[in-house]
């Protein structure tokens, strides 16, 4: 596989990343098997190559829909609070959502959007991540299925960015320090 120029070391290669997606598919196949109505939730913009990725493998009806996050207005993402930026089209009410997720970090982000998310009244709700990061947590939060729990290093690729770049790298690795600016 051919590697960017600017990172140091791949960590995971596509194929071992949609190895994982795949088995999180399975495990969407199986829970979701009895549903009538879910609903993808697909948390932007990380969750967008994992999200395509995804559904060429899931097997139960579903639907899609996004929601947009920042942890980052005028604070810096310790503070614990979040903007809800766009929020989803369609009514989740009495639907099974199973938002959909690159990684979760200090788990910020997801208990934020699952206290705003229930507000809407879903029958359930649960979490796929494909990167989990637990040495970072800050709350306490286990999504329901994870792809790769991953080592404390800044990553990038697969839909995680660096300054907003880098989320088409179709593996997931580490920045060349020089590349890394403060
Ligand atoms: C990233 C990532 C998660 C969140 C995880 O999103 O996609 O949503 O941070 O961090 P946490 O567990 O510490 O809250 P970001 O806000 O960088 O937006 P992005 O998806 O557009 O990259």
């Amino acid at each position: 596989m051919e590697q960017d120029y600017r990172v140091e070391k791949i960590l995971y290669t596509q194929e071992f990343i949609e190895n994982k997606i795949k088995e999180v598919a399975q495990w969407i196949n199986e829970t979701y098997k009895d549903s009538k109505d879910l609903a993808l939730v697909g948390l932007l913009k990380g969750s967008i190559l994992f999200l395509a990725q995804l559904i060429k493998s899931v097997k139960v009806d579903h639907t899609i829909d996004f929601i947009v996050a920042s942890s980052y207005y005028g604070a810096s993402k310790s503070t614990g609070t979040i903007k809800i930026v766009t929020d989803l089209a369609h009514d989740i009410k009495g639907k099974d959502v199973l938002i959909i997720e690159d990684i979760v970090d200090s788990g910020i982000t997801i208990v934020k959007v699952i206290e705003y998310l229930k507000t809407k009244q879903p029958t359930s709700i649960r979490v796929a991540s494909l990167l989990n990061k637990s040495a970072k947590r800050k709350v306490e939060f286990t999504p329901d299925k994870i792809g790769i729990e991953v080592p404390d290093l800044f990553l990038i690729g697969y839909g995680l960015d660096y300054q907003e770049k880098f989320r088409n790298l179709p593996y997931i690795g580490i920045l060349k320090k020089e590349f890394i600016k403060d």
